[in-house]
């Protein structure tokens, strides 16, 4: 298998075609979009015939641990053309790709997964569910009048992507480097159009939404994001959603991390049972579809202070990733053993410390321990990840953190 970068003058159109034969581009998605996330950050391709028939894109940002922000890089897109399946590309590409993520400096590498068992051969470990509600806005119980909003465009890009970087971000919430990573979401919405307040310096933008709708007159109209600072900012933008009501039908969120938005729903259950199986139906939805992996054990762990006591182990662990990599490649995942410290200071170091108890994880578990997604006593149940049973309650007590949320989906 041949890897190299992407090319914009030699590759683009035979990646036009790749992404129109496996409908990520539709009819009435211009060519532009794609230009817009391969300018995101780094491609690679890999050929057959001298043509492009599988590409890995990535692109850097961050993602939220507590406090602080850790920096991360998204697996934006993995594809294979039709003439090229199975033959082991996209997973190789995309392991070369996590290499080239660590040597750019990346701590966390993160994708939204076609399906569960495929990244997992790369390291990757799912994320919690996402709930996605689905409820008609005239039953918000918010009585604020919201104010006159502004009215945003597909041209509006620069603005709202501003936004999103200056928005309250909490545990686990990603925030992508690049503008052009949202003007490609934008180019991509069908119907799409935003609402919001420019309360900050200039007229900056503070807190909107962006919405797609197949049917822009009754709805659903999908919230691609809510973003927000404030509780105010935000208990405006649920008004402003409400005040659509009299034509809108149906509306659906994706629930922001620490906010329980069946709590803003007159009588949810009784709305759930009368719109079942309806055009309309009023529903919450969760679903795990987004995946992480650490990629810097000690570059994590310097930046993990969580607010609990210490704990001292052993780590011995597998990272799958290395399969995939070449016997020569100068990164080859992270399997190996550690002595990992976790508490408000936080550390690892290769080796062992026979005093200690030893934690048996692969990259994949260990990633989903560290980021919150599951306690470890839980992972021993149904991941990869095992250890004396004081060691595994001593974990579940120092990490108990906010269920992560990515809050922008890559
Ligand atoms: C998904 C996709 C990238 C795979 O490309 P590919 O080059 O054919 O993939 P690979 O050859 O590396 O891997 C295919 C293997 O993975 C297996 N596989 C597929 N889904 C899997 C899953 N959820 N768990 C475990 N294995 C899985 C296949 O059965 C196949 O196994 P085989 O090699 O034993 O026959 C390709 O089908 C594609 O482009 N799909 C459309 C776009 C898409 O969904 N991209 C992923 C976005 S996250």
């Amino acid at each position: 298998m041949n890897v190299r970068d992407y090319d914009p003058t030699k590759d683009r159109a035979a990646v036009l075609r790749l992404w129109r034969e496996i409908g990520w581009l539709r009819e009435g998605n211009p060519d532009e979009a794609l230009d817009c996330l391969l300018q995101a950050g780094r491609t690679l391709v890999s050929d057959i015939n001298g043509e492009v028939e599988c590409m890995v894109a990535t692109a850097p940002g961050t993602i939220q641990h507590l406090g602080d922000p850790i920096p991360f890089s998204g697996v934006m897109a993995v594809c294979t053309s039709l003439i090229a399946r199975r033959q082991g590309l996209a997973k190789r590409l995309t392991a070369r790709a996590v290499a080239a993520q660590v040597a750019e400096g990346a701590l966390v590498s993160g994708l939204g997964m076609f399906d569960q068992g495929y990244y997992d051969q790369l390291g990757f470990g799912t994320g919690g569910y996402e709930h996605y509600v689905t409820f008609d806005p005239l039953l918000l119980n918010v009585n604020a009048r919201p104010r006159v909003p502004r009215r945003l465009t597909k041209d509006d890009w620069l603005l709202m992507h501003q936004n999103r970087l200056a928005r309250l971000c909490r545990h686990g919430s990603l925030a992508m480097q690049e503008p052009t990573v949202t003007r490609f979401e934008i180019l991509l919405s069908h119907n799409g159009f935003g609402l919001g307040y420019g309360d900050g310096p200039n007229g900056a933008l503070t807190h909107h939404f962006w919405c797609e709708a197949d049917d822009l007159e009754y709805g659903p109209h999908n919230v691609k994001w809510l973003v927000y600072q404030t509780r105010e900012q935000f208990l405006e933008l649920l008004a402003l959603t409400k005040s659509l009501s009299d034509q809108v039908r149906l509306v659906r969120i994706q629930e922001p991390q620490g906010i329980q938005l069946q709590d803003y729903l007159e009588r949810p259950l009784r709305q759930r049972r009368t719109t079942y199986r309806t055009r309309y139906e009023n529903t919450i939805r969760a679903v795990a579809h987004w995946q992480t992996r650490i990629c810097d054990l000690l570059g994590c762990l310097e930046r993990t202070h969580l607010r609990s006591d210490t704990v001292r182990f052993n780590l011995r662990l597998h990272d799958p990733i290395e399969r995939y990599l070449d016997n020569g490649a100068s990164w080859r995942g992270l399997s190996g053993d550690y002595v990992v410290t976790l508490g408000p200071s936080s550390g690892a170091e290769r080796g062992t410390d026979s005093t200690l108890p030893t934690l048996t994880a692969s990259l994949n578990a260990f990633t989903r321990l560290w980021l919150g997604v599951r306690p470890a006593s839980g992972l021993a149940y149904t991941d990869d990840l095992s250890g004396p049973p004081g060691l595994l309650e001593e974990l579940d007590w120092a990490l108990r953190l906010p269920d992560p949320r990515t809050d922008w989906d890559i």
